[in-house]
């Protein structure tokens, strides 16, 4: 008996992986992540499947569900959105998997920056220009960021920043982020990618804000911030340069 933890992917059910989709359809129990997953990856589930949505369960109630098809010998396909290494929930359950001496394996997934940039059709590294993506969020009230990770901190690299759960902080966003990166820099919101209402906002530092108070989208989106966002002036890279000595190894 395995849990097999498995990234879903940012919403397109064709965005699963093929090993996700042959774990899930191998598993008879199945625990999801409500809103984020969608509905048509649990299609994959045998048809006899157990099939539970974690969103309202609490940690201790979703490994009891785990425990129970451990002792069934059952296996278990647990599904998150996206992928697994970035805000998954991943680091509690599999603590609790270990204590319990039940085994697991992960499946990577696409991640939500990497289909946010996808419907931009958008590389976020440009030679010259960005080399670095930071991938970070801001604090809540019940999630404080650890010390010298807030954007005022990081932002002082210039990187390319793309801000998870953090569209209801857009004034803590664009209040740290304005005397680094300055009014003209690009900023773009991009609204549950690679889901059909899927939405897009294109703008600057100065303007996004009110684009988002405006457009009403309050959750599920990615905020990118940075140069590589707006530069149609970049250089080309060394991998295709015709200076490139092509009997390097
Ligand atoms: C709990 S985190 C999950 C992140 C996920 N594990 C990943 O790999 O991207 C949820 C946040 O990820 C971002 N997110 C997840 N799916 C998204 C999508 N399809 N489009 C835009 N942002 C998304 C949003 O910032 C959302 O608030």
């Amino acid at each position: 008996m395995t849990v097999h933890f498995i990234g879903a992917g940012p919403g397109a059910p064709d965005l699963l992986t093929l090993r996700g989709r042959d774990l899930i359809a191998a598993s008879p129990v199945c625990l999801y992540a409500g809103s984020l997953v969608p509905k048509e990856i649990l299609t994959h589930c045998p048809s006899n499947a157990h099939i539970v949505d974690t969103a309202d369960l609490t940690l201790d109630q979703i490994i009891a569900e785990i425990a129970a098809a451990h002792a069934a010998n059952l296996d278990v396909a647990r599904i998150h959105s996206g992928d697994l290494s970035i805000w998954s929930t991943l680091a509690e359950q599999t603590r609790r998997l270990r204590a319990l001496n039940i085994p697991f394996d992960v499946t990577p997934g696409v991640p939500s920056f990497a289909a946010g940039a996808a419907a931009l059709s958008q590389e976020l590294t440009l030679p010259h220009v960005a080399q670095t993506i930071i991938l970070t969020r801001t604090s809540t009230r019940s999630t404080p960021m650890p010390p010298g990770e807030d954007l005022a901190t990081l932002g002082r690299s210039g990187a390319t920043l793309a801000i998870h759960l953090s569209i209801q902080n857009m004034d803590q966003v664009t209040g740290q982020l304005l005397p680094l990166y300055g009014p003209d820099c690009p900023a773009v919101v991009v609204f549950r990618a690679s889901w059909p209402d899927e939405q897009i906002l294109r703008g600057t530092l100065a303007t996004i804000q009110q684009q988002v108070q405006d457009s009403g989208i309050d959750r599920n989106a990615l905020i990118l911030i940075g140069k590589s966002l707006g530069q149609p002036g970049f250089g080309e890279s060394y991998l295709y340069s015709t200076t490139r000595d092509r009997t390097e190894p």
